[in-house]
């Protein structure tokens, strides 16, 4: 698998198919998907794009001693699911972060996808909210040495 950075655009079609099926493609741009501090990734097999994540630089409310980085929109095509693709385009966004200097990073976790960032070794919260058309969140977070 090859991972590379991506504009916004090219994020779309499989954020729109994958995460947000029930909205609009106008809709699937996030605010901050062309800032000059977000980024994006994809990861291709054989030239085939299968995954998705981006990246913004955006913390926490109540973490503003902290450098902390966003995901959102991590993705991976059915067909490429349960092989480690998830794993390591999270790790490549990961070490994007870090790259730029964050302390930690964040996401908006799908109820469904808690095991998998469990394995990642991301801490959990506890409270659930809801996301309108998309069903129970968590935010998860993970800390750098
Ligand atoms: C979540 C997602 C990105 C994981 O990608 P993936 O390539 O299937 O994940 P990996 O193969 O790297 O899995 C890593 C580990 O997490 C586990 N895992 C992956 N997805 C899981 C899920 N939905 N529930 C529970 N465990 C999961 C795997 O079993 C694996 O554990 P193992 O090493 O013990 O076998 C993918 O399932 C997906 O695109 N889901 C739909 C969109 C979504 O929910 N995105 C996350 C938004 S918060």
């Amino acid at each position: 698998m090859n991972i590379k950075l991506i504009r916004a655009s090219e994020t779309m079609t499989l954020r729109k198919r994958l995460l947000r099926p029930h909205l609009s493609a106008a809709e699937c741009v996030y605010p901050g998907d062309d800032d000059l501090g977000s980024a994006h990734l994809g990861a291709f097999v054989n030239n085939e794009q299968i995954g998705i994540v981006s990246i913004y630089q955006k913390g926490l409310p109540d973490r503003e001693d902290k450098c902390g980085f966003q995901f959102r929109a991590l993705a991976i095509v059915e067909a490429s699911r349960n092989k480690g693709c998830g794993l390591t385009l999270l790790h490549a966004a990961e070490k994007f972060a870090r790259n730029k200097g964050a302390d930690y990073v964040w996401a908006n976790a799908r109820i469904t996808a808690i095991n998998f960032y469990r394995k990642a070794n991301y801490s959990i919260d506890d409270n659930e909210f809801i996301v309108e058309g998309v069903g129970p969140h968590v935010i998860v977070n993970r800390y750098f040495q």
